[in-house]
């Protein structure tokens, strides 16, 4: 595969650093060292470190501009970064195109969601990946797999899995995007504000989409501005200010106030048992 072709023969190799914030000596799914990305005069990311484990869901928090969604596109390959390594299972790899990403198993989940209005349910799901029999399309197997996934996250307040997804609430949305990621048997989920634009109760199903997704031992980064959201599901928080990681390890590390100490000045006097070792080495 393209995107392993640049993997280190020494597959045991580690970039120097100490595991930010993952257990230490478990490999995380995903590991970013010193990634760095300009456009022009703008820096949006300076030697940006971050680790994504399986099986844990990382809050990825920061003021507007800080970097959060450059650095989430720079992972799904949307952006190439100008320096820096990403390790994938314990392998180097170079992320160069949204296709790289998507052949390792990463899903970005954005939040205008990218799903087509004026298709179903299902069509949405298997769009650009369609099932074919004889030439033809298999609908059926189409439809028993979109209902299959549905179920398995336990989404159950959608009528019908063929009615347009423009007639479905900005939850249920979510939950198809989710699904959709979940179907294509992503390892990394990455969700950009996913519930910015939505009410209590469908808030609430999407909380609950992103424990299952961390209980299927999927790893999820999740970027929000809501701090209620970030406390309710995540098991790590990563801090950018200014393009630069300023924080980042275990919920337990953190208080709602020292979130927002590192989000604003960089740094915290309130951290509950201090940063980790190189949580403010940036
Ligand atoms: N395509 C681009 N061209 C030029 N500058 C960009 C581009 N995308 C992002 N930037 C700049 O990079 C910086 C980080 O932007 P980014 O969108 O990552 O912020 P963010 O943390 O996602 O903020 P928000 O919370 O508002 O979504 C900003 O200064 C932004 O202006
Ligand atoms: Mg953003």
């Amino acid at each position: 595969m393209d995107v392993m072709s640049q993997a280190s023969p020494d597959q045991t190799a580690h970039p120097g650093g100490t595991g930010v914030g993952a257990s230490p000596g478990e490999e995380p799914l995903l590991r970013l060292r010193g990634i760095s990305k300009h456009f022009g005069a703008v820096q949006a990311l300076y030697g940006v470190d971050l680790d994504l484990p399986k099986g844990q869901v990382t809050a990825l928090c920061g003021d507007n501009g800080a970097g959060k969604s450059v650095l989430t596109k720079s992972i799904a390959g949307i952006h190439q970064v100008d320096e820096g390594e990403i390790w994938w299972e314990g392998r180097r790899v170079h992320i160069r195109n949204p296709k790289d990403s998507a052949a390792l198993g990463i899903e970005t989940v954005y939040q205008d969601l990218a799903l087509a209005d004026n298709l179903d349910i299902v069509q949405n799901m298997f769009l650009g990946r369609e099932r074919l029999q004889r030439g033809l399309l298999d609908e059926d197997s189409m439809e028993r797999a979109a209902k299959e996934t549905l179920a398995s996250l336990r989404v159950t307040t959608v009528r019908s899995i063929r009615q347009p997804v423009a007639t479905l609430s900005g939850g249920q949305r979510q939950a198809v995007a989710v699904a959709k990621a979940v179907m294509w048997n992503s390892k990394l989920v990455m969700l950009d504000e996913p519930t910015a634009a939505l009410g209590v109760a469908q808030t609430r199903m999407v909380l609950d989409l992103i424990l299952r997704l961390k209980d299927h031992g999927l790893a999820v980064m999740v970027i929000s501005h809501n701090l209620n959201d970030v406390f309710e599901v995540a098991d790590r928080i990563a801090v950018l200010r200014l393009g630069r990681m300023v924080a980042q390890d275990s919920i337990s590390a953190f208080d709602r106030q020292s979130v927002v100490d590192y989000m604003t000045t960089g740094v915290s006097s309130r951290a509950v048992k201090g940063p980790s070792a190189d949580g403010g080495r940036n």
